[in-house]
């Protein structure tokens, strides 16, 4: 929600607000670098509509430590790898848990899932699971055929949709209805209408805006009734009875789906669920809350952020054209006159992989990652930091780092021959899917559907603006949400590729 209106809102009840309890700042505490707060609000008001973009201006005048009041949630925000690598390095237990809260409640499951659970026994046994049994390398490769058949239906889309009227498309509607389907068919399987596909995007984009609607209650205990008074209350109401409307369907369907589909065996993680829930060798027990809360995350984790990725990608080959050449030929090299590009021929692009890395650098989907918390008191960087306290990591701030990256600002994949440097987290300024206890589980999974999607788009089609728009004319401003999507939605000509 808007900051501005945020201030607006809470003029109103002011005077009740001023008599409203002070927390008293502790000596240790103050001694953090804070940029000056408002009564009651704190910081709040200074997050802007870009948050990652203020947050990143304000550690410009007030360190790469800072410590905001966001209502009256103590914040760290750190702006700088050399923290994180000292965070880690020393306190990452203590920083592996989730904060809690009304919305992430209702996006977790009730901590029965991984993304937005607290730290214990229940998430490490669901983070192994995960890891093991869906997430895996050979899982990943074991779904190559749903990938091959969901990228011709893409490509097919595109064609028909181009035919359709001045050959202008829109591209970003497209990448993410791709996303949608071959990720709801590899977590649900194959059975999910299209009507339920369309409630899943909405679903999954839905946790990404109600992650920055302030939830009054969370800020500010003593105002819950404003909560139910701005219809926040009953928008989360809403929320949670699409999910369960959709799980009845969910568990009418799963059973009906035969486990071998064209020869094959079906891979889709409910399937594999619902049979790990029997396996007695595992030895814990799966509850249908856990596979509940896991396929969510699998939802609401992954469509958004694979496909801004995708989307992302697009826009900066259309601005880039000596890197679109430069893809273009290296396809051409890999493909001979095959018709699909084929994910035993993705091992020969390497220059489509460091693009992608490119991307991600300047365009981090999860630009503040997910917010953490202290499980107890601990000391960075030579302060204390109570229990308690909320840590937001500027992942988007590490990528335009001038003292790691040489000439942040510019698009230039190449930079990735030189530097051996991978998100896998172990190189602390280059962090899009996290770090260390936290981090994200689903790369490959992710990876897979966006490299195969990328090599057959181009593969198949020469792409170029509208006619009558330039270059000049793409606004690379991303919207203000927890995924940070690009503000203007992609519309592309595609030509059939000459190639072919
Ligand atoms: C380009 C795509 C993706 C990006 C950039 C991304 C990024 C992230 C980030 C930044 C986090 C938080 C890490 C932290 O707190 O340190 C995260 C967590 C997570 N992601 Fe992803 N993600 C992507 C795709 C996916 C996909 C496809 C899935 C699953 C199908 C997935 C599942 C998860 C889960 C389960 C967590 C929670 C891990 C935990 O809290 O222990 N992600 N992701
Ligand atoms: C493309 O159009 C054809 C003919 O109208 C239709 O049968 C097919 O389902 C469409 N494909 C997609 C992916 O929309
Ligand atoms: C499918 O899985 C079953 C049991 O795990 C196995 O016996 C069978 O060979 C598999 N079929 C295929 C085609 O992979």
């Amino acid at each position: 929600m808007n900051p501005t209106m945020l201030v607006a809102i809470l003029m109103i009840p002011f005077f009740f607000l001023l008599l409203a309890r002070r927390k008293v700042i502790s000596q240790k505490e103050a001694l953090l670098p804070s940029p000056p707060r408002l009564p009651f609000i704190g910081n709040l008001h200074q997050l802007g509509s870009i948050p990652h973009r203020s947050l990143y201006k304000l550690s410009k005048q007030h360190g790469p430590l800072m410590l905001l009041h966001l209502g009256s949630v103590r914040t760290l925000v750190v702006s700088s790898p050399k923290i994180v690598e000292e965070v880690i390095r020393n306190n990452d237990l203590v920083f592996a848990t989730r904060p809690m809260s009304k919305l992430l409640d209702a996006m977790s499951n009730n901590k029965n899932d991984i993304a937005f659970a607290q730290y214990g026994e229940s998430w490490r046994q669901m983070k192994k699971l995960a890891r093991t049994h869906l997430l895996s390398s050979q899982k990943v490769k074991s779904m190559s055929f749903d990938r091959a058949e969901e990228v011709s239906l893409l490509l097919e889309n595109i064609a028909n949709e181009t035919s359709r009227g001045n050959g202008v498309i829109c591209l970003t509607e497209i990448l993410n209805s791709y996303v949608t389907n071959v990720i709801t068919r590899l977590v649900l399987g194959s059975w999910v209408t299209r009507e339920k596909k369309a409630l899943l995007s909405k679903l999954s984009h839905e946790s990404s805006t109600l992650f920055y609607e302030v939830f009054f209650e969370d800020f500010f205990p003593n105002l819950k009734w404003l909560d139910v008074l701005r219809g926040s209350d009953r928008k989360l109401e809403n929320y949670k009875k699409n999910w369960d409307t959709l799980f009845e369907e969910i568990i009418k369907n799963h059973g009906h789906e035969s486990k071998e589909v064209n020869g094959k065996n079906n891979t889709y993680f409910m399937g594999t669920l619902l049979d790990l829930q029997h396996d007695s060798t595992l030895g814990v027990v799966l509850t249908n809350d856990q596979i509940r809360g896991l396929t969510m995350n699998m939802i609401i984790a992954g469509i958004d952020t694979t496909s801004t990725t995708l989307d992302w990608c697009m826009a900066e080959l259309i601005r880039n054209p000596e890197v679109m050449k430069k893809v273009h030929d290296e396809l051409r090299k890999v493909a001979r006159g095959e018709d699909m590009i084929s994910e035993e021929l993705l091992g020969q692009l390497s220059y489509l992989k460091i693009f992608i890395k490119e991307v991600i650098r300047l365009h981090p989907p999860a630009p503040l990652l997910l917010p953490r918390e202290s499980l107890q008191e601990c000391q960075i960087q030579g302060y204390n930091i109570p229990k308690k306290t909320r840590l937001v990591i500027n992942a988007w701030a590490f990528g335009r780092d001038e003292s790691y990256w040489e000439a942040p600002e510019q698009f230039k994949p190449e930079r990735f021959f030189d530097y051996t440097v991978d998100y896998k987290g172990k190189d602390f300024y280059f962090i899009p899917f996290g770090v260390c206890r936290r981090i994200c589980p689903g790369m490959d999974f992710s990876m897979a559907i966006i490299e195969i999607a990328l090599a057959n788009l181009l593969h198949r089609f020469d792409w170029s603006l509208p006619s009558g728009i330039t270059i000049e004319d793409m606004d690379m401003d991303e919207g203000g949400e927890v995924i940070s999507f690009r503000k203007q939605k992609l519309e592309l000509v595609p030509t059939a590729s000459k190639v072919n």
